[in-house]
């Protein structure tokens, strides 16, 4: 029977080439390549597939493996390249084993099409004989021009109400949509894991300082049943910002001991006093380095379920760690400066991450600096990033001084403008208050 094979990091495009292909599809997910793409391909057991679809949100390093041991393993099936025309797809395509290109962005038809009409021509013998030297590349919808310079307005998904986030079974209407890359387990008692992702292109805008606060302001929410993760592998400063010295780190986390078993992960989990768990980075950029996107995208779905919260602290860009957090998370905290090289950076960013299928579906921006003399109004930042500011965030000596301290701003019971925008935030996440949905914070601290 004639089949076709996907790879794919986003179950996103899983959902929508299963729906569309309906069960002439076999998959490998995310999950599965985080032991390495020849493992995952030496462990399959179907038969040679007509086509692999390589889907968005690989690697180069994965493409790369991957494309070459399909073609060794499978020599007569037909590979296909799903990726938008990022910088440095030509460097793609012609290092890798593939003999057609399409874009996810693609319409429904035109994706089916691109597929088919890929297999029919493979059945036809069109496929040159010799796979090296590179056979001609055929592309489908890739677009000359990169999407990143492209307008685009993204659609606004207001967090979920407590009542809808609790109900357990499948929901309605357009929130039915699934998460992208990601379904969180449910906890003990019957909660589903939130998976929240603290994320922005740039450095030094408070990704760490959003992400410690949260920590601290959900272990009052759900005391011990939090962890917060130290995605920024290399360097990661969550340990400082916490004032924690801790013997495991990152790397102990996902050793093969800890993967293989929760509760040996469990006694590599840092315990701050505040009620949660902290995964601190490691000692050093080059053992943070050894850890791979793939190996903390499975320590967070391992984490998920075991704990209502998981918190993950990224590093600038979209790397392969922050990407794994991305396509894990249910939500993302987009932290963006009061300047407008900082939104234009984050539109990028979303934009970037909606070629790739795996822009979360739940968002919320954190303005953080905010700041009258600055000389752009929230609408200004609003205006430039095309998605609404949910929290805004004064800049304040406070802030600086609690991270020299290694004590987070809602350690301590104070009720100024920050320690309020703080809670703002952290109740966003908290099922027991009633959400009010969009703008919850921003009048109270910016005019
Ligand atoms: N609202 C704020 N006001 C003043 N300083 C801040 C604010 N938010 C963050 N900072 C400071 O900015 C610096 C960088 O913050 P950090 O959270 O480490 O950024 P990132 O993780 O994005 O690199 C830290 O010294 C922090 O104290
Ligand atoms: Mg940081």
């Amino acid at each position: 029977m004639s089949r076709l094979l996907l790879i794919s990091r986003s179950r996103k495009f899983e959902s929508r080439m299963r729906i569309l292909l309906d069960d002439d599809l076999d998959t490998i997910m995310g999950r599965s390549l985080a032991h390495g793409a020849s493992a995952a391909i030496a462990h399959l057991t179907i038969d040679d597939p007509d086509v692999a679809i390589l889907g968005p949100a690989l690697s180069y390093a994965q493409a790369y493996e991957l494309s070459d041991r399909l073609s060794m393993r499978y020599p007569h099936t037909g590979i296909m390249l799903v990726r938008e025309n990022l910088p440095g797809i030509e460097k793609w395509v012609s290092d890798m084993k593939v003999q057609a290109v399409a874009s996810p962005s693609l319409d429904d038809a035109a994706l089916i099409e691109a597929v088919t009409g890929f297999r029919e021509r493979l059945k036809a013998g069109v496929k040159p004989k010799a796979r090296w030297p590179k056979p001609k590349t055929t592309t489908v919808g890739v677009p000359e021009q990169s999407p990143v310079d492209a307008p685009v307005v993204f659609p606004t998904v207001e967090p979920v109400p407590a009542s809808e986030r609790e109900m357990p079974g499948p929901k309605t209407g357009p929130e039915a949509e699934p998460d992208d890359g990601h379904e969180p387990r449910e906890t003990a008692d019957g909660i589903r894991t939130q998976i929240i992702a603290v994320v922005s292109p740039k450095g030094g805008v408070g990704k760490t300082t959003m992400a410690t606060n949260i920590a601290v302001g959900l272990g009052k929410v759900a005391p011990m049943s939090v962890v917060l993760i130290d995605g920024d592998a290399q360097f990661g400063d969550v340990a400082t910002a916490l004032s924690l010295d801790s013997i495991n780190t990152l790397p102990d986390a996902v050793s093969e001991a800890a993967a293989g078993d929760t509760i040996v992960l469990k006694t590599y989990l840092t315990v701050h006093p505040a009620a949660f768990y902290a995964i601190c980075g490691a000692a050093s950029p080059v053992d943070g380095d050894r850890v791979t996107g793939d190996q903390l995208g499975a320590l967070i779905d391992q984490l998920s379920g075991k704990f209502r919260y998981v918190i993950i602290d990224t590093a600038p860009g979209l790397g392969e760690h922050t990407l794994a957090a991305i396509e894990q998370c249910t939500d993302a905290v987009l932290v963006c400066g009061m300047s407008v090289t900082s939104a234009r950076s984050l539109r990028t960013h979303l934009t970037v991450l909606s070629s790739l299928g795996i822009l979360p579906r739940v968002r919320h921006l954190v303005l953080n600096f905010a700041d009258r003399d600055s000389g752009l109004s929230i609408r200004d930042i609003e205006a430039i990033t095309g998605i609404p500011v949910d929290v805004a965030i004064p800049r304040s000596k406070r802030v600086v001084l609690s991270t020299n301290r290694g004590i987070p701003v809602l350690q301590d019971r104070s009720k100024d403008s920050v320690s309020k925008a703080m809670s703002a935030l952290v109740r966003r996440f908290d099922l027991s208050t009633p959400q009010k949905r969009g703008r919850i914070h921003r009048r109270a601290v910016v005019a």
